[in-house]
């Protein structure tokens, strides 16, 4: 018992002391609020409400604290956020209870690979773990299953430590049998390889990729899942992450030909009115998929500086992959650049432009207190920023703040309502096939799948930004 009681207290203590570090302000968005981004959102919120008293998880509390950090979300994510440093010592309490008990060998290596992987996201290093080695027991027993095995690879490349040459070898020739191999076994193979192969830069790895992320393209169906959730949320990391490092290594390969978005709207369309995905299992797994930071990187994580928190040290905004509809952020950057220098409303003179119509209105509240509706006259091809502009010069009603990221605009605030992260409150802004009715609000199935300078509006369309709680 003396061995338990001493990490017992000093965790205890920990905790308390971290209960005077005061709360840091809320990070800034970091992209867009596209629909995927929506949709983690609510998840992470459900998954909050789900934490028991002891702040755990019951038995998912590494997979919840590993995909709450990564997906990088406030209220979670900010650094030395009290609440989750608590989940953490829980989770270390957890580890340590079922060492004391069990030892490590009765830990299934999937388990202590959960473990050690989110022990990494928490910023605490598995191999010293309160006198316990945990990379040392998961290098110790090499699992049977290929999954298993991909996964505890996975987890050793996490901590930085070495992972040997044999069991590389072992990857590879997993990976160059991709048609042997299910989904989940070949997207946590690629998850391994993208991981280890950051060590192992001058070699020439595309085409152990090439070959498994084609195999695993090749698994989307119609719906555009790999399967079900749990698939599909691995195979669009491991693909999201193949096609980053296709298209950067030389290029001679190019992207892997699937459809991100279809698999991104297979899961938003599994999730309950309440944001969860079902159970916290699948929820987590979803959160993961739908999120910019995937199980590959954790490495990325920026533990430095802080004893307790973490952050990911690129907090410049991640540029998300482009889908069918989305125009370069660039290009969409100059032509508003363009539009705005010239800015001489050339509406008043449509003579050889072509020019298009649409409805944009505004609510305010989850009951929609205020609502105000304009038509827009803009010139063809014009992004929804665009719309913007033109509605606030006509109606101080539409006057917005945005922010600039490299990827576009973010909108914070319209009819001076700023949004407030801390209670859910973020403007959404939808598309709808009629004029937005409050007796029939929309869906979230209709909030826009690309951010404001992406989205190019038609003639006729209806938009709506609605100021309301997630
Ligand atoms: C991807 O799937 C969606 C349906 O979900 C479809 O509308 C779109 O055209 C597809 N894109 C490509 C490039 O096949
Ligand atoms: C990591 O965080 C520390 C402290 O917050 C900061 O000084 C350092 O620049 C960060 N490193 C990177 C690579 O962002
Ligand atoms: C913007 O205007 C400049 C000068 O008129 C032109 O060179 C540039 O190509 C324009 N950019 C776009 C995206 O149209
Ligand atoms: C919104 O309306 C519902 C039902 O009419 C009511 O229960 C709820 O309190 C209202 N919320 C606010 C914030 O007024
Ligand atoms: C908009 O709000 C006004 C009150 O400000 C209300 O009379 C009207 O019915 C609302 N319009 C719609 C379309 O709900
Ligand atoms: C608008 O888009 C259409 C088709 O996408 C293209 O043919 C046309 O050249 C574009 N017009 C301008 C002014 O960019």
């Amino acid at each position: 018992m003396a061995a338990v009681t001493s990490p017992l207290l000093v965790l205890l203590l920990q905790a308390v002391v971290s209960m005077v570090t005061s709360q840091n302000p809320e990070p800034r968005p970091t992209a867009h609020l596209v629909a995927a981004d929506v949709s983690a959102r609510r998840a992470v919120e459900w998954l909050l409400k789900q934490r028991l008293e002891d702040w755990g998880w019951g038995s998912d509390t590494p997979r919840a604290v590993l995909a709450l950090q990564l997906a990088n979300i406030s209220p979670w994510f900010v650094p030395d956020n009290l609440e989750s440093q608590l989940s953490g010592k829980q989770m270390e309490l957890e580890i340590l209870l079922h060492l004391w008990r069990h030892h490590d060998s009765a830990m299934t290596p999937g388990r202590l690979a959960q473990y050690t992987l989110a022990l990494n996201a928490m910023c605490r290093d598995p191999r010293q773990f309160h006198g316990h080695d945990l990379i040392g027991s998961l290098q110790h027993h090499e699992p049977e299953l290929d999954f298993e095995f991909a996964f505890s690879s996975l987890a050793v490349c996490s901590s930085g430590a070495h992972v040997r040459k044999r069991q590389i070898k072992r990857l590879m020739d997993i990976a160059d049998r991709a048609s042997d191999h299910n989904v989940d076994t070949l997207s946590m193979v690629l998850l391994a390889l993208s991981c280890i192969t950051r060590d192992h830069r001058n070699r020439n790895l595309d085409h152990y990729v090439k070959k498994p992320s084609s195999g695993l393209a090749e698994e989307q169906r119609v719906d555009g899942s790999f399967g079900n959730l749990h698939s599909t949320a691995l195979a669009v990391q491991a693909l999201e992450i193949a096609d980053a490092e296709l298209s950067s290594n030389g290029g001679n390969s190019g992207p892997v030909n699937w459809n991100r978005s279809s698999a991104i709207n297979y899961m938003i369309s599994h999730q309950a009115p309440d944001g969860s995905f079902g159970d916290v299992f699948s929820t987590t797994e979803v959160v993961l998929g739908l999120g910019s930071h995937h199980l590959n990187s954790i490495r990325d994580l920026n533990c430095t500086g802080s004893n307790t928190g973490a952050a990911f040290a690129a907090s410049v905004p991640r540029l998300r992959p482009p889908t069918a509809t989305m125009l370069s952020p660039t290009a969409v950057a100059n032509a508003d650049l363009n539009l705005t220098v010239e800015g001489t409303t050339p509406r008043e003179n449509p003579k050889g432009e072509e020019f298009v119509t649409v409805t944009y209105t505004l609510w305010v509240g989850t009951n929609v207190t205020e609502n105000f509706t304009i038509t827009v006259m803009a010139e063809k091809n014009s992004s929804f920023y665009r719309v913007m502009q033109i509605a606030a010069e006509q109606d101080a009603h539409y006057l917005f703040e945005a922010t600039e990221w490299p990827n576009g605009h973010y909108v914070h605030t319209i009819a001076g309502y700023k949004e407030e992260p801390s209670c859910y409150h973020y403007w959404l802004l939808y598309q709808v096939p009629t004029l937005p009715e409050p007796a029939s609000p929309p869906g979230n199935n209709l909030v826009t799948p690309v951010g404001v300078d992406g989205l190019v509006v038609e003639d006729g369309d209806h938009y709506l930004f609605w100021y309301k709680k997630l």
